[in-house]
């Protein structure tokens, strides 16, 4: 069955999931909170929030946080069709790069990428958010 982007409807419905993630954010040290929602080719939609640390590098961002939890779920043959990253301060948060690294494996290159950018809402397909992704091809 082929993979199709999720309507305009379900994308508004991805961004209100992400939103609502925020809320349950820990973000203790920066005080900034952000939400992520995954749609999945079968439907799913799995939201995540970043989770500080005291020991600030070992945060995780609201993106992974959401992947990790995807797969932890349904298992490593899941395919992203749409993401949408909020966060609760009317600020700019586009996926950081890790994120996009990390998303690439399991993202759909038409894949819409919603993202509260400097200028509103931004849509980007996701192999334009990051083209030239890290592949491991040994010959
Ligand atoms: N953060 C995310 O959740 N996603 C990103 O793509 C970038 C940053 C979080 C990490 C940290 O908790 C806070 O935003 C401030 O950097």
């Amino acid at each position: 069955m082929p993979l199709t982007t999720p309507s305009q409807p379900a994308l508004d419905n991805l961004i209100d999931q992400a939103r609502e993630a925020a809320s349950r954010a820990y973000a203790p040290y920066s005080g900034f909170r952000v939400g992520a929602a995954l749609a999945l080719a079968d439907g799913e939609i799995v939201t995540g929030a970043n989770v500080e640390n005291v020991s600030y590098g070992l945060t995780i961002c609201a993106e992974r946080s959401a992947l990790v939890s995807a797969v932890s779920r349904y298992g490593p043959e899941i395919r992203i069709l749409a993401v949408a990253v909020t966060n609760l301060h009317n600020a700019a948060s586009p996926p950081c790069g890790a994120c996009r690294q990390v998303l690439a494996e399991f993202a759909e290159p038409e894949a819409p990428v919603i993202f509260p950018a400097a200028d509103g809402m931004r849509t980007l397909p996701f192999a334009e958010l990051l083209p030239l992704a890290f592949e491991m091809k040994l010959k």
